[in-house]
């Protein structure tokens, strides 16, 4: 939530900025600011997309090689102009921009106000370089000093950059739960949420850990150092990300391109680690723990939004074929509550960006009671898999569209290699079975590219007919339940439809009662083990006059009788089903989404990595 870009050196400034925001936009877009020096500080800010911010800035003067700028996910005040980042200190000396939050900006505020400070927006931001400046001034401290002081009174969370008019030649930065990296250059450096903004200048980078301070010079000088004001030496890793993976490649808009990532996604989060011949699965980053991770006897699975709904396909997939007990749970829900977690307990952290913040609170937690916890990531070096003690990267790829679609996939991939492997050493899978999963497990990316291919303009077609209804609901059973969660979740985070998963058998005790012939009904038709009971769900809501789209196996006769529409798709093992019945639900959400004018993208309110509790 909310993006940071930031440099120093000598090329011009604006333009870097710009770009940079353009890629961090994902992460929060009702206003954008940046934030110039070149003799004074100059700062731009407007409300809206960084579009509006380029707009608002063409005709007046960018000049500076050093800058920050920021695109911003409200928390404290409305999306507005005056609330958009950078802000400045009280003198005007120092500009800041942030991503988290300052949990106890308020009293601070009241005090600093006593203290004659004046206040330009109602964020907590701006009360953090009062702060700084008021605490540089009086207590007669270097920045860097003050900084640090400062940090150590604020609570809560916080990726900061610094501008000082009287230090022309330094930029200073610091992280706590929130990201941060500084990617380095010859004679200049690059800071920014993350490494999309910097992978066109330098390979180059380090992620700043939590309580770590940067100043970073025009000299070419970086120096880290801890809350506790003890220097640490640098890790610089060598990023593996390529530049067009985070453009568009002749799509419309991400979303679209990452759906139709999936075959390769799919198949880059097995790749190494199975193979179907000789019956094998081995996942690298939890080998250390290989025989604790057998020897459970059941583990709770921690996440937030669509990773959650990945967690219950990982629940179903743990008991029915490693007969081990698992609890999903909102990563939010478990750090406030009180959770059961004893020492040599095992917890699942599921996160896309590795950044949200309430699974990572939840995965500290469990570790403060002593639990080993593995994660379950997309983002390489995330804040997430660092945290956790082992864990498996997904290996999807960067997902830019705020509406995750390959990155579930790639999770339910890697949850099922987990369950499959604890199966076969716990021996509650039989060898024949586990042979033929893994043969189907490696045919995946095929029929998942069939589904592309052969349901797009169908779906397309069923997406003209549904744009302009106002609720929709989402019916599937066993497997295919966390599946109709995840559909319903999909549509309306980017078309605003109100939707809703649920067990197929649970409609009957509630959402029946909504239905009537204006309600699309979208039921997932797919398992043979529960096929007559869906059939019995599907007269139900028939029988109500509600419109059934159905997603069904090549070939079923029986429901194309039933359903007004039916999408088809190649069968599959039932453990697999997830993975190739989430497609057509994508498609849909997304066909609906552009066809009633909806940025798809970046939907609004939302942003892709929460880093707010
Ligand atoms: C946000 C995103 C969702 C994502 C959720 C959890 O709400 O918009 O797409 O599923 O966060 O994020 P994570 O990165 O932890 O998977």
């Amino acid at each position: 939530m909310c993006g940071i870009v930031g440099y120093i050196g000598s090329r011009e400034v604006a333009p870097i900025l710009i770009k940079g925001l353009q890629r961090l936009e994902y992460r929060g877009y009702d206003s954008a600011g940046i934030a110039l020096l070149d003799g004074g500080l100059k700062v731009y800010k407007k409300a809206g997309k960084v579009s509006d911010l380029v707009q608002f800035i063409k005709d007046k003067p960018q000049q500076g090689n050093m800058g920050i700028g920021h695109t911003r996910w409200a928390t404290h005040g409305e999306p507005n102009d005056r609330n958009a980042h950078p802000h400045f200190s009280e003198k005007q000396t120092l500009t800041i921009i942030h991503n988290g939050i300052i949990e106890n900006y308020a009293p601070l505020k009241e005090e600093l106000k006593k203290r004659g400070h004046h206040f330009n927006s109602d964020t907590d931001t701006e009360v953090l370089i009062h702060l700084i400046e008021d605490i540089q001034e009086n207590e007669r401290l270097t920045l860097e000093e003050a900084i640090r002081v400062a940090l150590n009174e604020v609570v809560g969370a916080y990726a900061i950059v610094i501008i000082s008019k009287n230090h022309p030649d330094q930029l200073f930065m610091a992280r706590k739960g929130s990201p941060l990296v500084i990617g380095i250059g010859v004679n200049e450096f690059f800071v920014a949420s993350d490494a999309s903004p910097i992978i066109e200048y330098t390979k180059n980078v380090v992620y700043l850990n939590d309580g770590e301070i940067a100043v970073v010079s025009r000299q070419g000088d970086m120096v880290i150092r801890n809350l506790g004001n003890q220097v640490q030496t640098p890790y610089i890793q060598e990023l593996e990300l390529k530049l067009e993976m985070l453009e568009k490649g002749g799509y419309d808009h991400f979303m679209l391109k990452e759906i139709h990532e999936q075959p390769t996604s799919i198949y880059d989060s097995m790749r190494g680690r199975m193979h179907a011949p000789s019956g094998t699965i081995k996942m690298g980053g939890l080998l250390e723990y290989e025989q604790k991770i057998a020897n459970v006897r059941g583990f709770n699975i921690v996440a937030c939004g669509t990773s959650w709904h990945a967690g219950i396909v990982g629940e179903y997939l743990f008991e029915d074929l490693a007969r081990i007990p698992v609890e999903v749970e909102y990563a939010s829900e478990f750090r406030y509550r009180n959770p059961i977690v004893n020492t040599d307990d095992l917890v699942l952290a599921i996160s896309q960006s590795g950044e949200t913040a309430d699974t990572l609170a939840a995965i500290e937690l469990a570790k403060q009671k002593g639990a080993t916890v593995f994660g379950v990531c997309n983002v390489v070096g995330s804040s997430i898999a660092r945290a956790t003690h082992a864990g498996s990267y997904t290996h999807a790829g960067p997902e830019i569209g705020v509406a995750s679609t390959k990155a579930f996939t790639a999770q339910v991939t890697v949850l099922t290699l987990l369950a499959m492997s604890l199966a076969h050493k716990r021996g509650t899978i039989q060898e024949s079975y586990f042979r033929q999963l893994l043969v189907e497990l490696e045919r995946i990316p095929d029929k998942v590219k069939q589904v592309l291919d052969h349901t797009s303009d169908q779906i397309k077609f069923i997406a003209d007919i549904f744009k302009d209804s106002r609720n929709f609901l989402y019916l599937g059973r066993g497997y295919n339940f966390p599946v109709a969660l995840e559909g319903a979740l999909k549509l309306k985070e980017i078309s605003y439809i109100h939707a809703e998963g649920y067990p197929a058998a649970e409609m009957k005790h509630g959402p029946i009662a909504l239905i009537d012939e204006e309600m699309p009904v979208v039921v997932l038709a797919t398992n043979k083990s529960a096929y007559d009971k869906i059939i019995s769900n599907i007269q139900e809501v028939k029988a109500r006059k509600g419109r059934v789209i159905a997603v069904v196996s090549n070939g079923d006769e029986v429901i194309k009788n039933l359903a007004e529409f039916v999408i088809e798709i190649p069968e599959t093992e039932e453990p697999l089903t997830p993975l190739l019945s989430v497609v057509p639900l994508q498609l849909l959400a997304y066909h609906i989404a552009v066809m009633r004018g909806c940025n798809v993208d970046q939907p609004r309110n939302l942003a892709k990595s929460v880093t707010v509790e």
